[in-house]
């Protein structure tokens, strides 16, 4: 049976091995997940587990703006293993995400996904999540030295 959770510290293993096939070998560093999960109070993370192993994990980021009177909630990852896909484990890591968005006063949700990802679109406009008109554009600074 999977089992539907938030994520804790000792998942950190686990959540570098399915962050290593979701975003790409070597995306980050099980430690720096490891001290994500410890002191990143904006992230929410819900994962989906087989006993001791993980098979998915869906990340939410709180956002808040001065020039918004609401919280907002960004999701920003969303993956289940190949084996255990079509069997509402995405649907339920979306509601667990969703369920601590709500608990800690997020009112509105945004997600995106890319244009040929169908599964994902279909999944999302289930959940209740409506396309928009807005466009999505990214850029990359150049690394300068920083010290947290
Ligand atoms: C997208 C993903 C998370 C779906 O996970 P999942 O556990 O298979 O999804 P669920 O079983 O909960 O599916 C729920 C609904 O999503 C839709 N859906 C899921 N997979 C689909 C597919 N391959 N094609 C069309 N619709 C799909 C269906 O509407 C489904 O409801 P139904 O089973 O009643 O028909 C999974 O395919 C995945 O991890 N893909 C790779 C990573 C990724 O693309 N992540 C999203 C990037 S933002």
């Amino acid at each position: 049976m999977i089992d539907i959770r938030l994520a804790t510290i000792k998942d950190a293993a686990e959540l570098a091995r399915l962050n290593d096939l979701f975003n790409g070998e070597g995306s980050n560093t099980e430690r720096a997940i490891e001290e994500s999960l410890r002191s990143n109070e904006n992230e929410i993370v819900c994962v989906a587990a087989d006993g001791n192993s993980l098979v998915g994990h869906c990340c939410g980021q709180i956002t808040r703006s001065m020039t918004r009177a609401y919280k907002s909630g960004d999701i920003t990852d969303l993956y289940v293993g190949e084996e255990y896909r079509g069997h509402g484990v995405g649907r339920r890591l979306i509601a667990c995400v969703e369920n601590e968005f709500q608990k800690r006063g997020v009112s509105h949700l945004h997600i995106s996904t890319g244009r040929e990802n169908l599964a994902a679109q279909t999944l999302y406009r289930s959940c209740g999540y409506e396309d928009t008109s807005e466009y999505i554009l990214d850029k990359d600074l150049p690394k300068v030295e920083y010290k947290e």
